[in-house]
Protein backbone atom coordinates (compact mmCIF):
# COMPACT_ATOMS: atom_id res chain seq x y z
CA UNK A 1 0.00 0.00 0.00
CA UNK A 2 1.56 3.80 -0.22
CA UNK A 3 2.05 5.37 2.30
CA UNK A 4 5.15 7.03 3.48
CA UNK A 5 4.93 7.27 7.22
CA UNK A 6 7.26 4.94 9.34
CA UNK A 7 4.95 2.88 11.83
CA UNK A 8 5.25 -0.04 14.12
CA UNK A 9 3.09 -2.97 15.11
CA UNK A 10 0.78 -2.23 17.84
CA UNK A 11 -0.33 -5.93 17.90
CA UNK A 12 1.05 -8.77 15.54
CA UNK A 13 -2.50 -8.90 13.74
CA UNK A 14 -3.34 -5.10 13.79
CA UNK A 15 -3.16 -1.64 14.85
CA UNK A 16 0.35 0.38 13.98
CA UNK A 17 2.18 3.25 15.79
CA UNK A 18 2.87 6.07 13.64
CA UNK A 19 6.16 8.01 14.00
CA UNK A 20 7.06 11.70 13.59
CA UNK A 21 3.78 12.95 12.73
CA UNK A 22 2.36 16.10 14.76
CA UNK A 23 -0.86 15.48 14.56
CA UNK A 24 -1.40 19.57 14.44
CA UNK A 25 -0.17 19.80 11.34
CA UNK A 26 -2.71 17.38 9.35
CA UNK A 27 -4.41 18.78 6.69
CA UNK A 28 -7.13 17.32 4.16
CA UNK A 29 -4.15 17.16 1.73
CA UNK A 30 -0.89 16.88 4.04
CA UNK A 31 -0.32 13.64 6.11
CA UNK A 32 -4.47 13.43 6.00
CA UNK A 33 -3.97 10.87 2.73
CA UNK A 34 -1.73 8.83 4.60
CA UNK A 35 -3.13 7.90 8.23
CA UNK A 36 -5.83 7.70 6.76
CA UNK A 37 -4.74 4.67 4.38
CA UNK A 38 -3.37 3.44 7.81
CA UNK A 39 -6.04 3.35 9.58
CA UNK A 40 -8.47 1.51 6.33
CA UNK A 41 -5.54 -1.08 6.38
CA UNK A 42 -4.81 -1.35 10.65
CA UNK A 43 -7.49 -0.63 12.16
CA UNK A 44 -5.83 1.65 14.92
CA UNK A 45 -3.05 3.84 15.10
CA UNK A 46 -1.09 5.22 18.05
CA UNK A 47 0.78 8.54 18.03
CA UNK A 48 2.75 9.21 20.80
CA UNK A 49 3.96 12.59 22.42
CA UNK A 50 1.37 15.01 20.65
CA UNK A 51 -0.40 18.12 21.90
CA UNK A 52 -3.28 18.02 20.52
CA UNK A 53 -5.58 21.15 22.14
CA UNK A 54 -9.03 21.37 21.46
CA UNK A 55 -8.84 22.72 18.06
CA UNK A 56 -6.55 20.87 16.42
CA UNK A 57 -8.53 17.85 18.03
CA UNK A 58 -11.39 18.89 16.40
CA UNK A 59 -10.12 19.74 13.01
CA UNK A 60 -8.11 16.31 13.23
CA UNK A 61 -11.80 14.57 13.87
CA UNK A 62 -13.76 16.50 11.09
CA UNK A 63 -10.95 15.18 8.55
CA UNK A 64 -12.83 11.61 9.27
CA UNK A 65 -16.25 12.43 9.49
CA UNK A 66 -19.49 14.66 10.95
CA UNK A 67 -18.16 15.42 14.06
CA UNK A 68 -20.96 13.69 16.95
CA UNK A 69 -22.11 16.21 19.13
CA UNK A 70 -22.28 14.20 22.56
CA UNK A 71 -23.95 17.16 24.59
CA UNK A 72 -26.59 17.98 22.34
CA UNK A 73 -27.29 14.24 22.01
CA UNK A 74 -27.22 13.64 26.07
CA UNK A 75 -29.31 16.87 26.45
CA UNK A 76 -31.86 16.42 23.28
CA UNK A 77 -31.15 20.23 22.13
CA UNK A 78 -28.48 22.42 20.29
CA UNK A 79 -25.84 22.93 21.92
CA UNK A 80 -22.45 23.86 20.73
CA UNK A 81 -19.52 21.40 19.80
CA UNK A 82 -16.68 20.52 22.75
CA UNK A 83 -14.57 17.96 23.12
CA UNK A 84 -15.97 15.46 25.15
CA UNK A 85 -14.31 14.55 28.47
CA UNK A 86 -13.85 10.71 29.33
CA UNK A 87 -12.82 11.47 33.14
CA UNK A 88 -14.05 10.71 36.31
CA UNK A 89 -13.02 14.88 37.26
CA UNK A 90 -16.10 17.21 37.96
CA UNK A 91 -16.56 20.59 38.37
CA UNK A 92 -16.42 19.28 42.47
CA UNK A 93 -13.29 16.95 42.09
CA UNK A 94 -12.96 13.41 41.45
CA UNK A 95 -16.43 12.01 41.33
CA UNK A 96 -17.12 9.76 43.92
CA UNK A 97 -16.09 5.62 43.25
CA UNK A 98 -20.20 5.25 43.78
CA UNK A 99 -21.64 7.83 41.63
CA UNK A 100 -23.67 7.68 38.46
CA UNK A 101 -20.92 9.60 36.67
CA UNK A 102 -18.43 6.90 37.33
CA UNK A 103 -21.03 3.66 37.04
CA UNK A 104 -21.24 5.27 33.26
CA UNK A 105 -17.38 4.91 32.97
CA UNK A 106 -17.83 1.64 33.99
CA UNK A 107 -20.45 1.04 31.08
CA UNK A 108 -17.72 1.83 28.31
CA UNK A 109 -15.77 -0.92 30.32
CA UNK A 110 -17.35 -3.75 28.66
CA UNK A 111 -16.64 -4.03 24.96
CA UNK A 112 -18.52 -2.05 23.19
CA UNK A 113 -18.54 -0.37 19.59
CA UNK A 114 -19.17 3.34 19.67
CA UNK A 115 -22.62 4.81 18.23
CA UNK A 116 -24.47 1.87 17.06
CA UNK A 117 -27.45 2.89 19.01
CA UNK A 118 -27.61 6.04 16.90
CA UNK A 119 -28.99 6.83 13.14
CA UNK A 120 -25.75 7.20 11.95
CA UNK A 121 -23.10 4.65 13.47
CA UNK A 122 -19.29 6.47 14.36
CA UNK A 123 -16.41 5.89 12.00
CA UNK A 124 -13.79 6.84 13.87
CA UNK A 125 -12.69 7.33 17.82
CA UNK A 126 -9.90 9.90 18.64
CA UNK A 127 -8.68 9.85 21.96
CA UNK A 128 -6.18 11.68 23.47
CA UNK A 129 -4.40 11.39 26.97
CA UNK A 130 -5.07 14.67 29.83
CA UNK A 131 -4.28 12.91 33.04
CA UNK A 132 -3.66 9.17 33.52
CA UNK A 133 -3.66 7.69 37.13
CA UNK A 134 -0.65 5.85 38.89
CA UNK A 135 -2.30 2.55 37.98
CA UNK A 136 -4.87 1.10 35.67
CA UNK A 137 -7.41 2.77 33.25
CA UNK A 138 -6.05 1.20 30.14
CA UNK A 139 -7.81 1.34 27.37
CA UNK A 140 -8.14 -2.19 25.26
CA UNK A 141 -8.80 -2.95 21.46
CA UNK A 142 -9.41 -6.15 19.79
CA UNK A 143 -10.28 -6.55 15.61
CA UNK A 144 -13.71 -7.92 14.98
CA UNK A 145 -11.67 -8.02 11.23
CA UNK A 146 -9.22 -10.40 12.57
CA UNK A 147 -11.80 -11.97 14.91
CA UNK A 148 -14.58 -12.62 11.63
CA UNK A 149 -11.54 -14.35 9.55
CA UNK A 150 -10.51 -16.64 12.58
CA UNK A 151 -13.83 -17.43 13.37
CA UNK A 152 -15.11 -21.16 13.26
CA UNK A 153 -17.64 -22.20 10.70
CA UNK A 154 -20.55 -22.29 12.68
CA UNK A 155 -20.21 -19.61 14.03
CA UNK A 156 -19.54 -17.81 10.84
CA UNK A 157 -22.79 -19.02 9.58
CA UNK A 158 -24.76 -17.82 12.43
CA UNK A 159 -23.98 -13.87 12.19
CA UNK A 160 -23.07 -13.94 8.15
CA UNK A 161 -26.26 -12.40 6.97
CA UNK A 162 -27.42 -11.62 10.73
CA UNK A 163 -29.18 -8.05 11.41
CA UNK A 164 -28.35 -7.03 15.08
CA UNK A 165 -29.94 -4.89 17.26
CA UNK A 166 -28.53 -1.86 19.58
CA UNK A 167 -29.51 -0.23 22.10
CA UNK A 168 -27.38 2.16 24.57
CA UNK A 169 -29.54 1.08 27.48
CA UNK A 170 -28.83 -2.85 27.37
CA UNK A 171 -25.08 -2.16 27.97
CA UNK A 172 -25.59 0.21 31.17
CA UNK A 173 -28.17 -2.32 32.24
CA UNK A 174 -25.14 -4.73 32.62
CA UNK A 175 -23.86 -2.12 35.34
CA UNK A 176 -26.78 0.21 37.02
CA UNK A 177 -30.91 -0.28 36.18
CA UNK A 178 -30.46 3.48 37.69
CA UNK A 179 -28.42 3.84 35.27
CA UNK A 180 -30.27 2.59 32.39
CA UNK A 181 -33.14 4.24 33.37
CA UNK A 182 -31.62 8.28 32.70
CA UNK A 183 -33.52 9.88 29.73
CA UNK A 184 -29.67 9.81 28.33
CA UNK A 185 -29.74 6.53 28.22
CA UNK A 186 -33.08 5.84 26.84
CA UNK A 187 -33.53 8.84 23.92
CA UNK A 188 -32.92 6.72 20.53
CA UNK A 189 -35.11 4.22 19.36
CA UNK A 190 -33.82 0.24 18.91
CA UNK A 191 -31.66 0.05 15.84
CA UNK A 192 -30.59 -2.88 13.58
CA UNK A 193 -27.77 -3.03 11.64
CA UNK A 194 -26.14 -5.68 9.23
CA UNK A 195 -23.18 -7.93 11.11
CA UNK A 196 -20.78 -7.56 8.21
CA UNK A 197 -19.03 -4.52 7.35
CA UNK A 198 -16.99 -4.70 4.08
CA UNK A 199 -14.23 -2.32 4.15
CA UNK A 200 -14.84 -0.43 0.87
CA UNK A 201 -11.18 0.58 0.58
CA UNK A 202 -9.72 -3.10 1.17
CA UNK A 203 -13.00 -4.97 0.73
CA UNK A 204 -12.16 -7.12 4.31
CA UNK A 205 -15.07 -7.82 6.23
CA UNK A 206 -15.44 -6.89 9.94
CA UNK A 207 -18.00 -7.71 12.65
CA UNK A 208 -19.94 -4.67 14.10
CA UNK A 209 -21.43 -5.68 17.55
CA UNK A 210 -21.56 -4.19 20.87
CA UNK A 211 -22.49 -4.23 24.58
CA UNK A 212 -25.49 -2.57 23.19
CA UNK A 213 -26.53 -5.06 21.05
CA UNK A 214 -29.26 -7.16 22.68
CA UNK A 215 -30.86 -9.34 19.70
CA UNK A 216 -30.53 -10.78 16.59
CA UNK A 217 -33.78 -10.71 14.15
CA UNK A 218 -35.25 -13.83 13.91
CA UNK A 219 -33.48 -15.43 16.65
CA UNK A 220 -34.98 -16.15 20.16
CA UNK A 221 -34.58 -14.17 23.08
CA UNK A 222 -32.15 -16.32 24.74
CA UNK A 223 -30.16 -17.74 21.52
CA UNK A 224 -29.97 -14.11 20.07
CA UNK A 225 -28.22 -12.65 23.01
CA UNK A 226 -26.01 -16.21 23.28
CA UNK A 227 -24.88 -15.50 19.86
CA UNK A 228 -23.91 -12.16 20.76
CA UNK A 229 -21.97 -12.94 23.67
CA UNK A 230 -20.21 -15.44 22.03
CA UNK A 231 -19.18 -13.42 19.27
CA UNK A 232 -17.48 -10.74 21.34
CA UNK A 233 -15.96 -13.00 23.51
CA UNK A 234 -14.39 -14.87 20.84
CA UNK A 235 -13.10 -11.64 19.24
CA UNK A 236 -11.49 -9.94 22.44
CA UNK A 237 -9.86 -13.48 23.26
CA UNK A 238 -6.79 -12.37 25.26
CA UNK A 239 -4.03 -13.08 22.48
CA UNK A 240 -6.07 -10.51 20.21
CA UNK A 241 -6.80 -7.55 22.12
CA UNK A 242 -4.27 -4.69 22.28
CA UNK A 243 -4.01 -2.93 25.54
CA UNK A 244 -3.04 0.61 25.78
CA UNK A 245 -1.22 1.77 29.21
CA UNK A 246 -2.05 5.66 28.49
CA UNK A 247 0.90 8.10 28.83
CA UNK A 248 -0.20 12.27 28.62
CA UNK A 249 0.00 13.08 24.98
CA UNK A 250 -0.51 9.64 23.64
CA UNK A 251 -3.41 9.26 20.79
CA UNK A 252 -5.39 6.83 20.27
CA UNK A 253 -7.46 6.57 16.81
CA UNK A 254 -9.54 3.52 15.60
CA UNK A 255 -11.51 2.42 13.49
CA UNK A 256 -15.24 2.13 15.15
CA UNK A 257 -16.54 -0.51 11.75
CA UNK A 258 -13.58 -2.92 12.32
CA UNK A 259 -12.77 -2.67 16.19
CA UNK A 260 -14.05 -3.24 19.55
CA UNK A 261 -12.78 -1.70 22.89
CA UNK A 262 -13.76 -1.42 26.35
CA UNK A 263 -11.95 1.21 29.69
CA UNK A 264 -10.14 -0.48 32.17
CA UNK A 265 -10.44 0.23 36.03
CA UNK A 266 -8.47 2.50 38.07
CA UNK A 267 -7.97 3.75 41.66
CA UNK A 268 -10.91 5.79 41.48
CA UNK A 269 -10.05 7.95 43.93
CA UNK A 270 -7.41 9.40 41.34
CA UNK A 271 -8.36 11.26 37.97
CA UNK A 272 -8.56 10.05 35.06
CA UNK A 273 -9.08 12.18 31.97
CA UNK A 274 -9.05 11.83 28.09
CA UNK A 275 -10.56 13.62 25.20
CA UNK A 276 -12.50 12.36 22.71
CA UNK A 277 -14.11 13.08 20.01
CA UNK A 278 -15.85 11.09 17.60
CA UNK A 279 -16.65 11.30 13.81
CA UNK A 280 -19.84 9.90 11.87
CA UNK A 281 -19.60 7.66 9.05
CA UNK A 282 -20.12 8.86 5.84
CA UNK A 283 -21.84 6.75 2.44
CA UNK A 284 -18.53 6.84 1.02
CA UNK A 285 -17.16 4.45 4.51
CA UNK A 286 -19.67 1.52 2.86
CA UNK A 287 -22.61 2.49 5.22
CA UNK A 288 -25.01 1.17 2.65
CA UNK A 289 -23.85 -2.05 3.54
CA UNK A 290 -24.87 -2.47 6.59
CA UNK A 291 -28.31 -0.16 6.99
CA UNK A 292 -31.73 -1.73 6.70
CA UNK A 293 -33.27 0.36 4.53
FE1 LIG B 1 -16.25 3.77 23.78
Amino acid sequence: MAHSLKTTPLHPKFGVAVHGVDLREVTASHLYPDIRALFEEHSALLFTGQDLDPDSHTRLAELFGPLENRSAMSQGRDVAFEVSPVSNETDDGVAAADSLHVLNLQGNMLWHTDSTFLPLPALVNILTARVVPSSGGATELASTRIGWAEMPDDMRARLKDAIIWHRLSNSRAEISAELANLPAMTRWPDRPWRAIWPNPVNGRDSLLIASHSFAVEGMGHDEGRRLIAEAIAFCTRPENVYSHQWQVGDVLIWDERATLHRGRPWPYEEARTLMSICSSVRDSDGLAAVRIV
